[in-house]
């Protein structure tokens, strides 16, 4: 008997799975600590805390692993930037609240010398990337380390009559940074000063007016002849095309782009509506895949477009659609391991998870849902503004 309990001993454990800590932003106002347990198909999303904090608009998070924080911007006008401490898987706590400058959407860490770090945010309502040394330390008053503005001289509100910054993403060398503007079809691109972490802008790549450039990736491939070729893929909100780049890299220089393929990322390569849009792209290993908006496709509820990857990075042109699990999947995350994406549905305000396959980067089903804070009331912007694993 006692020999008996002993060898049951692991497998009863091992029923004791773990649980996985997710972080979404909301246009409610709050930050959502979320928790995903169970494994497998047999998984359940739970709600663990609701912090009213980060603006009124909280609009993305950045984790700072090595000093257990959230960099979390505000899509308001004028805008913050909070930073929230998570150590130790306790509660979310906010730590610092400063002004910013406004329609902060997006943000990334890069480094300097002698262990500087910065953080880079994107406007998209305040037409500018700003930058911070960070952490803060004890300053008195922090205030943004840079503040780069673009101006496009056109009149008007609509989005492309004004830079529209939506991203900053750090190339996989930390040399420079690049930043797909919607407004001024633009992927403005920065070299890194490592000595100050300022940005030297360099030749931007040119898009046809209408794009709005969107979001993007970068891919290092090791495996292929060329060691460490870099690819930088592109997602259009206007166009809905996704472009890839062939990254050339000069010491010290900034580095040189060539266009390798552009097309609709979509069965048939046309969207189904007017009103369906190409929002985010995520890839690991295998696959890529990108959230559309609108395409009301299953039932209503919206897709997510998955295209295979070859070692080499080029991608097949015919996708395969699987229901995003709810309307308008704004953000999206795969796991570390790269068995999970979870998607967050700005409009019906839930988080899905969906399960990957691992060795072909497929999405298989939803595996897990729930509604997360306040649903937008009918062309309210409200929802669920971005979905973070921490692992
Ligand atoms: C950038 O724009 C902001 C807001 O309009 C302004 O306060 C700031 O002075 C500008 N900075 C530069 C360097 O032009
Ligand atoms: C659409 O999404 C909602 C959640 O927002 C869900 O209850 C419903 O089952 C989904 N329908 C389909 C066909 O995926």
């Amino acid at each position: 008997m006692a020999l008996r309990s002993l060898l049951m001993l692991p497998l009863a454990l091992s029923t004791f799975s773990m649980a996985v800590t997710l972080y979404a932003t909301h246009y409610d106002g709050n930050v959502y600590k979320l928790s995903l347990e169970g494994e497998g198909d047999d998984v359940s999303l739970k709600q663990i805390q609701v912090l009213q904090t980060c603006g009124k608009a909280p609009s993305w998070l950045t984790v700072d692993p090595e000093r257990g924080l959230l960099w979390c911007s505000d899509e308001s006008s004028p805008g913050t930037l909070t930073s929230l401490e998570i150590g130790n898987e306790g509660a979310m706590k906010e730590l610092v609240r400063v002004a910013a400058p406004s329609g902060g959407v997006n943000s990334i860490i890069y480094p300097g010398q002698n262990n500087k770090n910065y953080l880079a945010i994107a406007h998209y309502g305040g037409t500018s990337i700003s930058t911070w040394e960070i952490p803060f330390g004890d300053k008195q008053e922090v205030r943004p380390y840079e503040v780069l503005n673009f101006t496009l001289h056109n009149p008007g509100d609509a989005p492309q009559d004004q830079s529209r910054p939506h991203q900053v993403l750090l190339d996989p060398t930390t040399s420079f940074l690049v930043s797909p503007d919607l407004g001024a079809d633009l992927v403005r691109v920065f070299l890194i000063d490592k000595e100050t972490g300022k940005l030297n802008a360099c030749d931007p790549i040119a898009y046809q007016e209408g794009s709005g450039p969107r979001f993007g990736l970068f891919i290092r491939s090791a495996e292929t002849m060329q060691e460490g070729k870099t690819t930088l893929y592109i997602v259009e909100e206007l166009g809905n095309r996704l472009c890839s780049f062939d990254v050339s890299y000069r010491d010290g220089l900034c580095p040189t782009f060539k266009e390798l393929s552009c097309f609709i990322p979509y069965p048939g390569h046309k969207l189904p509506t007017n009103l369906a849009t190409l929002s985010e792209i995520q890839a690991d290993k295998q696959s890529l895949h990108i959230s559309v908006r609108k395409d009301g496709l299953f039932d209503g509820n919206d897709s997510l477009v998955t295209l295979k990857l070859a070692s080499d990075g080029t991608i097949s042109r015919e996708g395969s659609l699987i229901s995003s699990g709810g309307v308008m999947p704004r953000a999206l995350a795969i796991n570390k391991k790269g068995d999970y994406i979870a998607v967050a549905n700005q409009e019906t305000s839930n988080v899905v998870i969906l399960k990957r396959n691992l060795n072909t980067g497929e999405l298989l089903k939803e595996v897990a849902s729930l509604q997360v804070g306040r649903m937008p009331e009918p062309g309210q912007w409200m929802g669920l503004s971005s979905i973070l694993w921490h692992e």
